[in-house]
């Protein structure tokens, strides 16, 4: 059964909030894929610092709802801030980079035990809630797998494109090109994937240890007719970086995995605008 987008749907006054968000956001970009894992939110956060670098505006929204890890990885602890009047919910900043996550809202090491319509409901919140402004870049990044926070996500914020991060094994492959076909099935225009942990860097010895493979996600993007945007390795320091909140676009822009961020960002630019 094919996925039938709302877009023509009659507007509560939710949506026409959401529209009126979307109106001042210009390129909107969905950051997914079909596996856990395999580094989303880091090719999330560190694309969004990266577009920031390039001189743009840049949102990023977390709608992994169960699995919030957007505000670890950028290193921030509090709460977003309420506009008194218009009772809208402000982002937080880091660096530059406006974000919202449920994660401060909910007390550390609690299970969010939500069903779909409730993780639903909150993204949709964050879209029409949300005092964005006026954004070049709003980045959203999704939970694994091909469910309601993807649907939810796709079809209000009616992304122009889709990043679907894959690692080079079969076995992610294999959830990747079902990720690729849900986002032509959602009729998202520009589909691209980025291979990550493409290659492990010896911090000992700088040599590269193909732990996972490399190569398989620009093949299968070139087999689905989708675009490539990179190849990220994989190094400790990227690691260490996530989980101290200090994304290596900032922290370490001249590691290879720093280098590959900005590589990124620079393709994605020229790939929107094609
Ligand atoms: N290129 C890389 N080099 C080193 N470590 C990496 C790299 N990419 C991701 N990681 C690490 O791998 C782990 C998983 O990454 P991340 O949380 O970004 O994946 P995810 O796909 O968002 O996961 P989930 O499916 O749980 O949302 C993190 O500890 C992260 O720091
Ligand atoms: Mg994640």
């Amino acid at each position: 059964m094919d996925i039938k987008l709302d877009v023509n749907s009659k507007p509560n006054e939710q949506d026409q909030k959401i529209q009126k968000n979307l109106d001042l956001i210009k390129n909107r970009i969905v950051v997914f894929s079909g596996k856990g894992g395999v580094g989303k939110t880091t090719v999330a956060v560190n694309l969004s610092f990266a577009l920031l670098r390039q001189g743009s505006s840049v949102g990023l929204l977390d709608a992994d709802i169960t699995g919030p890890n957007v505000p670890k990885m950028v290193g921030l602890n509090d709460m977003p801030g309420i506009d008194e009047k218009s009772k809208q919910i402000i982002p937080q900043i880091k660096d530059g980079l406006q974000v919202i996550s449920i994660a401060p809202m909910i007390p550390a090491d609690a299970p969010i035990i939500w069903r779909g319509p409730l993780r639903s409901g909150a993204i949709t919140q964050f879209l029409s809630d949300v005092v964005w402004g006026q954004l070049d870049f709003l980045l959203a990044d999704l939970p694994p797998g091909t469910g309601d926070e993807v649907l939810t996500t796709a079809q209000k914020m009616l992304p122009q494109m889709a990043i679907v991060v894959t690692t080079p094994q079969e076995v992610s492959l294999i959830d990747c090109r079902r990720a690729v076909n849900m986002a032509k099935k959602l009729q998202i225009k520009k589909i691209a994937v980025v291979e990550n942990m493409s290659g492990l860097i010896c911090p000992h010895c700088g040599k590269t240890i193909d732990l996972f493979g490399s190569g398989g996600g620009e093949k299968m993007a070139q087999e689905m007719g989708v675009a490539f945007l990179g190849k990220i390795p994989m190094e400790v320091s990227t690691r260490k970086s996530g989980d101290e909140g200090k994304p290596v676009v900032i922290e370490n822009p001249e590691s290879e995995t720093g280098k590959a961020f900005l590589e990124i960002a620079k393709n994605t630019v020229s790939y929107l605008n094609q």
